[in-house]
């Protein structure tokens, strides 16, 4: 089985942090997100992926010069200009050469369980040009959300709906079975929404079909979804990771509870970590607090200053001492 994975999103809700890093190269507990991401899909049986790049693309070469993640063999496709998600997947597609089977479409930043192999066979069954996958979740007003009728057939593709109207709480979740056929509704060069063009006009055809499935699913696009991710990971909501990076180095008369530590971090006397994320190298100098928030690599955080509430610090920024953050992005970002 063959893959596109969607990689070439500017990432705007997680700047600072994605000014540098493009969003599926960020580290969720010491592993990229698309590394997350792949290695399921290798687990489906997908063997050759193509990254459909747009943003930042030499990061992911320079990241993965074999040519292969996971024992996936990976393609790379890097848009002129970026065509949204329809166009990404077209224009991926045709570049690797995708266009004679079935294959999958995944947005690079969904971390989740899903049985790829399966949501294969019921696309066959179904026999539709497509099939999605959907999840569920308690507020569907930021997502795509996707009625089904008795047999699986999509019956509507509602995007962002006002909050307390949606039809259902199950979502688009980001992972597709695609038909080569789906590519002659793109257009090659054109920019085109999969969520806002591709598919409505599948459901008018009566081709689009769904299967609602509730395992474990984040989108990690948001601060707030990012750590949840992390945290979930060393909680054991999925497998139990380490939480602390073997080589990072904290003062025992730090606090350290529910936190991720990157690889050279240094937590220094008298500080204290909780239900955060400290990224590679990154340093929390002594007496300060950082409290569900995320410092980016190699940042420093000056002595006594307190992060709190999905605080963000970018790439190498340092946070002057004694200062005081609440829910900020650490330098603003617009
Ligand atoms: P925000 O800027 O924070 O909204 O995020 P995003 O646009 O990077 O991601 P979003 O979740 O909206 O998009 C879903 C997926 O499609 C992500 O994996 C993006 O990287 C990817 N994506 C979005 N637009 C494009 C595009 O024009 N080209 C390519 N190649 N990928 C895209």
């Amino acid at each position: 089985m063959r893959a596109v994975v969607l990689v070439g999103g500017f990432g705007t809700r997680l700047r600072p942090l994605t000014l540098s890093a493009p969003k599926q190269m960020l580290p969720v507990n010491g592993v990229t997100m698309l590394e997350r991401v792949i290695m399921n899909l290798a687990r489906g049986g997908v063997t050759e992926a193509v990254l459909a790049l747009g943003y930042l693309p030499e990061v992911f070469q320079e990241a993965f010069p074999s040519g292969e993640i996971a024992g996936v063999t990976m393609h790379y496709a890097v848009e002129p200009e970026p065509l949204d998600t329809g166009g990404a997947i077209g224009f991926a597609a045709r570049a690797a050469g995708f266009t004679d089977e079935t294959f999958i479409a995944i947005n690079g930043d969904v971390i989740n369980d899903l049985d790829i192999a399966e949501l294969v066979a019921k696309h066959r069954a179904f026999g539709g040009e497509g099939t999605i996958h959907l999840t569920p979740v308690d507020d569907p007003s930021r997502f795509g959300v996707v009625p089904i009728d008795e047999e699986g057939r999509v019956e509507a593709f509602i995007e962002k709906p006002p909050a307390g109207q949606a039809p259902s709480n199950w979502i688009n979740a980001g992972t597709y079975v695609l038909e080569p056929s789906v590519l002659d509704r793109i257009p090659p060069g054109e920019k085109v929404s999969l969520e806002r063009a591709v598919f409505p006009a599948m459901v008018d055809d009566g081709q689009l079909y769904a299967v609602q499935e509730a395992g474990y699913w984040v989108d990690a696009g948001t601060p707030q979804s990012y750590l949840q991710v992390a945290l979930d990971l060393i909680n054991g909501v999925q497998a139990n990771e380490p939480a602390v990076a073997a080589d990072s180095v904290v003062d025992d008369e730090a606090v350290v509870e529910n936190s991720i530590i990157g690889s050279g971090a240094i937590i220094d006397r008298g500080a204290v970590v909780r239900d955060s994320m400290i990224q590679r190298g990154a340093r929390i100098g002594a007496d300060a607090v950082v409290i569900a928030s995320i410092v980016g690599p190699n940042a420093l955080v000056g002595n006594g200053a307190r992060l709190s509430d999905l605080t963000v610090v970018g790439d190498s920024i340092t946070v002057g001492a004694n200062t005081e953050y609440s829910g900020a992005k650490i330098p603003e970002t617009d």
